[in-house]
């Protein structure tokens, strides 16, 4: 039988109803956007990632907004990076008690703010130390543990693949995300779909893919060229909701409007939920641009609803939008 995206599957224990995943997404994947993936269908939604130091030193913003799990969004993972395996543990613990269902380390990240503290990329330098964190989240946790990665560092580089070796053999982690870019690429190139091919046909847990996913097509391509055991989907997913439901064959074509302003108007809400009408109104600006681009909305509405100071004048706005429009 061909694999196929809708087939279920364990990870490192955890039961996942398919093989689509909400990547991680720093400043985006809290528990609202998490849970409306999932009410797309994701099987399973990662957070953005999250200071293993902020945590183990309780810091309150950290703790209270990026730690918060919603009861719906279960199977959930969480991403920690860090550098250093006592703060590791510390915060795996923060992180289990918090209802994460599995954790997740960031050795992929190529920002320098946080490669040179020695998290993220910079981790691809030091394989002993990569292999002792997620040894650490694991034993502070409980939890299984997995780990996303690059390529390399540079062009040509292939050390994450080896990085990836040693943390399936030696740390014994549940299962490796390879985003088969180098760091210096950042987000831009193609993806080496054959590297994560040979890993995932090479390594005994479950190999991940991210990179370049960013439609149903692509997913689809990614997904049977690469045989690995799931898909993260990442810029694809931002304001699509719609991507997870058209890949499991639950939709029939784009949504409508309405049901774009819908869904817009529930994402408003809950950023009002998570952060206070205030913060969401700046919050959400982050947020308005994938939604009126869907709905057709032109530079003059991209730019006026970036001026709104509160979420009820974006509101009148994409009404008033939607008015002039029918
Ligand atoms: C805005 C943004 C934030 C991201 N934040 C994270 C993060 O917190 N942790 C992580 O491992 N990767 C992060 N990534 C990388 C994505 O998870 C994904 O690997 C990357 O975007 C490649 O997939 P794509 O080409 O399909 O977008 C981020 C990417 C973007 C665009």
């Amino acid at each position: 039988m061909p694999r196929s995206l809708t087939d279920s599957w364990t990870l490192g224990g955890v039961a996942i109803a398919n093989r689509l995943v909400l990547a991680p997404l720093a400043g985006i994947g809290n528990w609202f956007v998490r849970l409306q993936a999932k009410r797309y269908g994701a099987g399973l939604a990662v957070s953005e990632m999250v200071s293993s130091f902020a945590v183990h030193y309780r810091n309150e913003r950290t703790c209270r907004e990026l730690l918060r799990i919603h009861p719906d969004e279960h199977p959930v993972s969480v991403q920690l990076f860090g550098h250093d395996p006592a703060v590791m543990a510390s915060a795996a613990e923060r992180v289990a008690a918090a209802g994460a269902d599995l954790i997740d380390i960031n050795m992929g990240c190529p920002v320098p703010k946080v490669c040179k503290t020695g998290a993220g990329a910079a981790l691809l330098e030091e394989p002993a130390r990569a292999v002792a964190l997620a040894q650490a989240a694991a034993r502070g946790s409980g939890l299984p543990v997995t780990v996303k990665l690059r390529s390399g560092l540079r062009p040509g580089d292939r050390r994450g693949v080896e990085v990836a070796r040693r943390l399936a053999f030696e740390a014994g982690v549940a299962g490796v995300c390879l985003h088969p870019r180098h760091a210096s690429q950042r987000h831009s190139g193609s993806p080496d779909y054959d590297l994560v091919g040979s890993l995932a046909s090479e390594l005994p847990v479950p190999v991940l893919v991210s990179g370049g996913l960013q439609s149903a097509e692509s997913v689809r391509l990614a997904f049977s060229q690469t045989g690995a055991e799931g898909v993260l989907l990442a810029r694809g997913s931002l304001g699509n909701p719609w991507l997870f439901s058209e890949l499991l064959g639950r939709s029939d074509g784009p949504p409508e409007r309405e049901a774009i302003l819908a869904e817009l108007d529930w994402v408003i809400a809950r950023a009002c939920e998570h952060l206070g009408p205030q913060r969401a109104a700046r919050y959400l600006r982050k947020f308005y641009p994938w939604y009126v681009e869907r709905l057709g909305g032109g530079k003059a509405l991209q730019a006026a609803i970036q001026q709104c100071s509160s979420v009820d004048d974006a509101r009148a706005l994409l009404v008033g939008e939607v008015a002039a429009f029918v």
